[in-house]
């Protein structure tokens, strides 16, 4: 009796063992195979959470201008939640048609051209069979130029309904400026496409290389300047981020930005959803497109900065270096005046006598500049007063701007 237990408790344990063993195996292979599923569901899952945050801001501080569901407020504020903010040209395929179109009959025209010159060369004048041939293909190249000149029609003819389907649109300001265009006799025709070149999106239109989320933040960021000059009736766009000193952190303005781009429909979009706009964008105020950041100063932490620059492959460049150095940033104000060592003579000074010096032990040349560029206060040259060169370089330059600077002080 006793004996059978034990067997059992064995066996039991055996298979407990081999149950655990094959649970585990499931287990990683489960959580293998959902990794993916599992970073996607996450970032999901912090999407919309981003999104309702931002949700909740815009309605307490952007609906009363840009309208509860985005369609933007007449004379007050553009539509944001707005096919053409999102890309979306409801005549780009008609303006594009022409354009192509264009690109042809200058091919074609001068193609005749070159025909005719040599159908009319009188010092060597084409054979009979020749000029039989040119004639035949000249034909058949203003053939061509016809179809192309009904291409066009067909495709003005068809941007013409479309914008009057539109034109509940049109007049929110879909196409601003488009009355005053309207008036341009039929001879000025390129000047037609070109604007409906440049004003079919909104981003074209106001000349953002961008997209549409770097827009989105930058204009909550900075606001644009002038605004209120273009809607009289509103107070125009203001600056929000408390890096232009006002209330919201950058987290809400990403927040923000989020909620707005979770409107875009992509591919979606159509003319309903124009209409449903009730103001779009007028042009910019004079100098308030917003601009991009530019690009972060490179700071003073010495071994960031060497490895920054090799994993962006950032080069000086001498020539610009030279410039910066006594230009840009001043530094022959004592560099080369007596009161601080010599520009000349850099190099080799740094080479034999600073890294010499056991706390440079190790330090290669251009380690050295970098730290008395950015870090000045860190070693003061003997028989040179300490707290005289700027410590701030590392701040007011960019990562490109320093190593133009250094790649110069390496040819002194
Ligand atoms: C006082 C009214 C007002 C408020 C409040 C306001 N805006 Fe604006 N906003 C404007 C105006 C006016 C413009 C157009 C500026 C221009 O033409 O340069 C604008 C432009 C924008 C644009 C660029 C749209 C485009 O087509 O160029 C975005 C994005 C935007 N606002 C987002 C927001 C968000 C998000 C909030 C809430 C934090 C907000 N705005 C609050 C009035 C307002
Ligand atoms: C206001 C005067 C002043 C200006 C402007 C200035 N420096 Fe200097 N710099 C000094 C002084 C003084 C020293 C020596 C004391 C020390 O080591 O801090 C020095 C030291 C240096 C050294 C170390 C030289 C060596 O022989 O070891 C380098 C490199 C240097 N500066 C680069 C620059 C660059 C690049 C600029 C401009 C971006 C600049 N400095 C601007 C005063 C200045």
């Amino acid at each position: 009796m006793g004996r059978l237990l034990f067997i059992r408790s064995i066996e039991g344990r055996v298979l407990a063992g081999i149950t655990m063993f094959v649970g585990m195996m499931i287990l990683v292979g489960w959580v293998a195979i959902n990794e993916e599923a599992r970073m996607q569901a996450f970032v999901r899952q912090h999407t919309g959470r981003a999104i309702e945050r931002g949700a909740e801001l815009y309605a307490s501080l952007c609906s009363e201008c840009h309208g509860e569901e985005g369609y933007g407020s007449k004379d007050r504020a553009p539509g944001l939640n707005n096919p053409h903010l999102f890309g979306y040209d409801p005549v780009g395929a008609q303006t594009a048609a022409i354009t192509n179109a264009n690109r042809a009959l200058v091919r074609l025209n001068k193609d005749i051209e070159t025909l005719l010159t040599e159908l009319t060369n009188a010092q060597n004048p084409p054979t009979d069979e020749r000029q039989n041939a040119i004639l035949a293909e000249i034909d058949d190249l203003e053939a061509q130029l016809e179809e192309q000149h009904a291409l066009i029609d067909q495709a003005v003819a068809e941007r013409e309904t479309k914008l009057k389907s539109l034109s509940a649109a049109v007049k929110r300001g879909l196409y601003p400026l488009w009355d005053t265009i309207e008036d341009i006799p039929s001879t000025a025709e390129n000047e037609v496409e070109t604007f409906f070149f440049i004003n079919g999106t909104r981003l074209t239109q106001v000349g953002w290389a961008g997209d549409l989320q770097g827009y989105v933040v930058t204009t909550l960021i900075h606001g644009r300047p002038g605004s209120a000059n273009v809607w009289l009736s509103s107070e125009g766009m203001a600056p929000w981020s408390q890096l232009a000193g006002a209330q919201l952190r950058q987290d809400q303005i990403e927040d923000l930005a989020a909620y707005v781009l979770n409107w875009d429909k992509g591919n979606a979009w159509t003319d309903d959803d124009l209409i449903a706009v009730q103001q779009f964008g007028k042009p910019l105020a004079d100098g308030s497109l917003p601009r991009e950041p530019g690009p972060p100063p490179a700071g003073d932490n010495v071994n960031a900065i060497l490895t920054f620059w090799a994993e962006n492959e950032i080069v000086g460049s001498e020539a610009t270096g030279g410039v910066l150095y006594s230009e840009d940033f001043g530094c022959t104000d004592c560099h080369g005046k007596g009161s601080a060592p010599d520009t000349v003579g850099t190099f080799e000074r740094a080479l034999n006598e600073r890294l010499a010096l056991p706390q440079f032990a190790g330090y290669t040349v251009e380690q050295y500049l970098v730290e008395s560029i950015t870090r000045p206060g860190d070693f003061i040259v003997d028989g040179f007063s300490s707290g005289l060169m700027p410590a701030n370089f590392g701040t007011r330059m960019t990562h490109q701007q320093l190593a133009d600077i250094v790649a110069y002080l390496m040819t002194q």
